[in-house]
């Protein structure tokens, strides 16, 4: 009996292990042929939740490059928060779980870099800075786009 021990303990490590990759890291996602990009397959509400983010951070790009040319700082804020932190408390049930987690690093990591964005023109204006910390944020979008892409489910 004492034998099994250590081979139990190493198969439910290995089980856990493999829970955690499967439900944290994979989230509900396959690779297509032709398409280096890894499809997420979620629900259409699910899916048009992300998108509505999404053409909320390009409205905000917009606005923060506008508040930039004009030197209004105000602008510039207000855009950057409204696409911060604050825009992903109401995350739908089912869909963290569906996202691999690099995928919610860098979605994670772009509500952020805007908040910081926010934060340092607040502290003070520098049309320099600014314009680097968005073009920051760029990569993170293009990144993303480069890798995934959604699928909904039927
Ligand atoms: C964490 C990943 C991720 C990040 C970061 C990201 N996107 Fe996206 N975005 C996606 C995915 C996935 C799609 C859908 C692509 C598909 O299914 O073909 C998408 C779609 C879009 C769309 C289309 C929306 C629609 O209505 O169909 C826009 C616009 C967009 N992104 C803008 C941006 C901008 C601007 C940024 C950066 C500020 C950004 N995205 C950052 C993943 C991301």
């Amino acid at each position: 009996m004492k034998k099994f021990i250590p081979i139990l303990l190493i198969l439910s490590l290995v089980l856990n292990v493999f829970l955690v990759y499967f439900f944290m890291f994979k989230g509900e996602t396959s690779i297509t042929e032709n398409d280096t990009r890894i499809a997420i397959h979620t629900s259409y509400s699910n899916k048009e939740f992300v998108m509505k983010e999404m053409r909320g951070f390009l409205e905000s790009v917009r606005d923060i490059n506008e508040g930039i040319l004009q030197k209004n700082p105000e602008k510039i804020i207000k855009a950057a928060e409204k696409s911060g932190g604050a825009a992903t408390e109401h995350v739908p049930e089912g869909l963290l779980k569906a996202l691999p987690m690099e995928f919610k690093k860098l979605g994670f990591d772009t509500h952020d870099q805007f908040d910081q964005l926010a934060k340092s023109v607040k502290k003070q204006f520098n049309k320099d800075e600014a314009q680097q910390q968005v073009n920051k944020i760029l990569y993170n979008c293009t990144q993303c786009h480069q890798s995934f892409k959604f699928e909904v489910k039927p």
